[in-house]
């Protein structure tokens, strides 16, 4: 069993900044951090390369049971988690805007998000860990002390995500991420199961006008305050 102390959880739509900010927060915490987007990213590069058709979910459960799926640490605060699948380094390839909109037509599948909220399970049972996704708050880890959802308007997460794309050397139109954006939330808030949502008791903050330092400052904080009263 997990202890609700050792769980920090960080939800929110695409491009409100969690990843740079759960890293920033795991390395302060000392705590690992789990980025669970990249495992659904990870599944769609898998049925993808197997040619396995999404909709097709009994193929999809039936070639799960053969996926080896690893995560390895990023290198540094800055950088991205290694996705290792089937032994092959596939963290480049995974972090296309073609690739997340395939992320996301994975993760409404049931086989998918079962495999995969059972191996966030086990990983959150050996270690202090920052999990980001979806519904790390709500399914994944709901017994955690403490947990975020990160808001921002979409115009400005469209805007942070060329941005990254641009730093990574990458060329992207404004109007197509932002409509990517768009349809991407309305899938991940609209599914059956594990949608995208705030969890009860989580703490939200909306990241439309304050910085990477203002968002992990305030989170740490938050941290602090709980963990002193507990
Ligand atoms: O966080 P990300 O952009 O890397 O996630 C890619 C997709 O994976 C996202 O659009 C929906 C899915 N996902 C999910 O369903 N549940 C999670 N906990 C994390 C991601």
């Amino acid at each position: 069993m997990s202890d609700k102390h050792n769980i920090v959880t960080i939800d929110g739509p695409s491009g409100v900044g969690k990843s740079t900010i759960s890293r920033k927060v795991a390395a302060a915490l000392g705590f690992t951090y789990l980025d669970t987007g990249a495992m659904y990213r990870g599944v769609a590069y898998y049925l993808q390369e197997l040619g396995i058709i999404f909709d097709d979910e009994a193929r999809v459960a039936q070639s799960l049971d053969s996926l080896v799926l690893k995560l390895l640490p990023a290198r540094d605060e800055n950088s991205d988690v290694e996705v290792i699948v089937s032994g092959k380094d596939v963290s480049r390839q995974i972090r296309t805007p073609e690739m997340s909109m395939a992320a996301s037509a994975v993760s409404k599948l049931g086989a998918v998000r079962s495999k995969l909220t059972s191996m966030q399970q086990e990983i959150g049972k050996h270690g202090k860990i920052v999990a980001e996704g979806r519904d790390t708050g709500t399914v994944v880890f709901p017994m955690a002390m403490y947990k975020f959802f990160l808001e921002a308007n979409p115009e400005e997460r469209a805007r942070r995500r060329v941005l990254q794309l641009n730093e990574k050397g990458e060329s992207a139109d404004f109007d197509q991420i932002l409509k990517l954006t768009l349809e991407r939330d309305k899938n991940d808030s609209e599914r059956a199961l594990a949608p995208l949502k705030r969890a009860e008791d989580a703490i939200a903050i909306d990241t439309t006008e304050l910085s990477i330092e203002d968002v992990s400052r305030k989170v740490l904080e938050t941290i602090k305050a709980r963990s002193f009263s507990a």
